[in-house]
C-alpha cells in the first residue's frame, strides 16, 4: 500500500474532515503515516479564520513542493478552507500542487484521486456540495468521536470568513448521523461531540423552503419536527453508557426547547459553547451579531438558572475595528459579569471578501490589539480559576482520556486525567491506565486550566 499524511491546521471541523480522507483514502490504497517524509502523498487540510493560520498552509506546502524535485511522484493536495477560496489561483503560486480540493468537495476525494495518479493536475471547489455516500471514517485513537451534524453558515457576521469558505449551512441526514453514532460507540467511543458551525440550526433545509415551511424542516413518521432537540434524543436513546456534547451554538438559536432536552437527557451535558464576541453592544452590531449585550445575558442566566453546574465557554475578538478602549472594557466586564468559565480569544485579522476588512480607516494599530488580547487573556484566566474554584471539595463524574506516568512534565506521580460531565479537566493520581472508564472524583483543589482530585472508589 502507498502512504499518506494529512497536516491538519484549523478547527475540529477541519480535523474531523482529516478523518473521513484517511477513511476514503484507505479504499484508494494508502495507509496513514505520521511521517510526511516517508508519504506517496502529502495533504494540506488548510484553515483561513486568520491570516495567521493561511499563512502557515503556504509554508508547510513551500516545503513539500522542494521535495517534489527529488521525488516526482510525490502527490501534493491541498484541501480545506484555503483551498475552497483559492481555486485555481493557486497553481500559480504553487505549481507542484496536483490537486486542490475545497470543503465542499470532500466526498469527490476518491475520483479526484485516480484523476491525479493518471498524471491529470485538478481543482475541484465547486460551491456545490458533493453528495455524500456511507464512507469509512478513520478516528483518531480517544475516548471522544466528534460527529459533523450541519455546516456552513449564513450568518456572515462581518468578521468572518467561515460563510465562504464552508458555504450555505446544510444538515447531514439524521439517519446517516444516527448510523455514524452507533458505529463510533460500537467502536468504543465514550462520548459523542455533534458538531457543526451552528448547530442549533440543524435540521433547516433538510426540506425545501415555502411560504408555510420558511426555515425548510422535515419531520419523522410521527409527526415530530426534525430539529437539533430531536436528533439529540434520538442520539441518547441509543444504549450504553456515554455522553452527548454539541458544539457551537449560536446565541439567540438556543431555544427553550434545547434547553429542556438538555435537563431531560441523562446522557447529554451540562455544557454550552455560546460565542458572546464582544461585550458592546456598539460593536456587536457592527459585527452584525443578531443580539446586543442585554440578550446574551439573559440567554446565559436563563441557562445557568436551569441548570446546576452548567460550564458556559465563549469566543471573543480583541481590536475589532473602530472598537474603542471603553468598548474594549465592556468585554471585560461581560466576562466577569456572566462568570464565564472559559473563553477562547484572538485579536481581529482581516480577512478578504468580509465587510469589516475594507473599513481600514477604523483599523486598530497591531500594538494596542495585542495589548488588548494579552488583558483579554488575563481576564479570561482569571474567570478560569474562579470558576474551577467552585468545585473544590465536590464529587463529579470524570470519563478518563489519558494515562501518563510520573516523571513526564516534572509530575512526581502516575496521573490519569479525564473531565466531568460539565467539561472541567480533572487530574488524579492513578497507577493504572484505565482510558475509557467513567469515575468519581473527590475535587481536591484548583487551577487556571484544571482540577486536581483523588478517586473516590
Ligand atoms: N460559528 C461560531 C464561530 C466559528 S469561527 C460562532 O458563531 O461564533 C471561531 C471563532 O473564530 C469565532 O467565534 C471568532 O471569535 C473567531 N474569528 C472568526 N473570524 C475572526 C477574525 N477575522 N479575526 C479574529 N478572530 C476571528
Ligand atoms: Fe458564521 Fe458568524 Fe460563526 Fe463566522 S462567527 S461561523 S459568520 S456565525
Ligand atoms: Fe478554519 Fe475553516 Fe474551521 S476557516 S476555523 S478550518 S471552518
Amino acid at each position: 500500500m502507498k502512504k499518506v499524511y494529512i497536516e491538519t491546521l484549523g478547527c475540529q471541523m477541519n480535523k474531523s474532515d482529516a478523518e473521513r480522507m484517511y477513511g476514503m483514502l484507505e479504499h484508494c490504497g494508502y495507509t496513514q503515516t505520521e511521517n510526511p517524509k516517508e508519504a506517496d502523498m502529502l495533504i494540506i487540510n488548510t484553515c483561513s479564520i486568520r491570516q495567521l493560520s493561511e499563512d502557515k498552509a503556504y509554508s508547510a506546502i513551500g516545503v513539500w513542493g522542494k521535495w517534489k524535485k527529488n521525488k516526482p511522484d510525490l502527490k501534493i493536495v491541498f484541501a480545506g478552507c484555503v483551498a475552497q477560496q483559492a481555486g485555481e489561483k493557486l497553481f500559480r503560486r504553487a505549481p507542484y500542487v496536483d490537486l486542490v480540493i475545497g470543503t465542499q468537495r470532500l466526498y469527490e476525494l476518491p475520483n479526484l484521486v485516480k484523476r491525479i495518479e493518471a498524471g491529470e493536475r485538478v481543482v475541484s471547489t465547486e460551491e456545490k456540495p458533493y453528495e455524500e455516500s456511507d464512507i469509512q471514517i478513520n478516528r483518531v485513537k480517544s475516548v471522544n468521536a466528534w460527529v459533523p451534524i450541519m455546516e456552513g453558515c449564513n450568518n456572515f457576521c462581518s468578521y468572518c470568513i467561515v460563510p465562504y469558505t464552508r458555504g450555505r449551512e446544510r444538515s447531514r441526514k439524521p439517519e446517516l448521523i444516527l448510523n455514524e453514532v452507533k458505529k463510533a460507540l460500537e467502536e468504543g467511543f465514550k462520548e459523542i461531540t455533534l458538531l457543526g458551525q451552528n448547530v442549533d440550526s440543524y435540521g433547516k433545509w433538510l426540506a425545501e423552503k415555502t411560504e408555510e415551511n420558511p426555515w425548510g424542516y422535515t419531520k419523522d413518521e410521527e409527526g415530530n419536527v426534525i430539529n437539533l432537540a430531536w436528533l439529540l434524543r434520538r442520539v441518547n436513546a441509543l444504549e450504553g453508557k456515554f455522553r452527548i456534547r454539541f458544539v457551537t451554538s449560536y446565541p439567540t438559536d438556543i431555544t427553550e426547547e434545547l434547553i429542556d432536552t438538555v435537563i431531560e437527557l441523562d446522557k447529554v451535558c451540562e455544557y454550552f459553547h455560546i460565542p458572546m464576541q464582544s461585550g458592546d453592544d456598539y460593536v456587536l452590531k457592527k459585527m452584525n451579531r443578531r443580539y446586543d449585550y442585554a440578550t446574551y445575558k439573559k440567554i446565559c442566566e436563563n441557562i445557568r438558572s436551569r441548570i446546576p453546574d452548567v460550564t458556559i465557554t465563549s469566543d471573543f475578538i480583541a481590536g475589532f475595528p473602530c472598537e474603542t478602549e471603553e468598548q474594549f472594557q465592556n468585554t471585560l466586564k461581560a466576562m466577569t459579569e456572566l462568570e464565564l468559565d472559559y473563553s477562547n480569544t484572538a485579536a481581529y485579522s482581516p480577512r478578504e471578501k468580509t465587510v469589516a476588512a475594507k473599513w481600514v480607516d477604523l483599523y486598530i494599530p497591531e500594538d494596542v490589539k495585542t495589548e488588548r488580547l494579552a488583558r483579554l487573556n488575563e481576564h479570561n484566566r482569571e474567570c478560569c480559576l474562579k470558576s474551577n474554584q467552585k468545585y473544590i471539595g465536590r464529587e463529579m463524574e470524570v470519563l478518563i482520556e489519558k494515562y501518563e506516568e510520573a516523571g513526564g512534565s516534572g509530575r512526581g506521580a502516575n496521573i490519569i486525567s479525564g473531565r466531568t460531565r460539565n467539561n472541567k479537566i480533572v487530574h488524579i493520581p492513578y497507577d493504572e491506565d484505565i482510558t475509557g472508564e467513567f469515575v468519581n472524583v473527590k475535587i481536591t483543589s484548583a487551577r487556571t486550566w484544571y482540577l486536581r482530585g483523588e478517586m473516590i472508589n
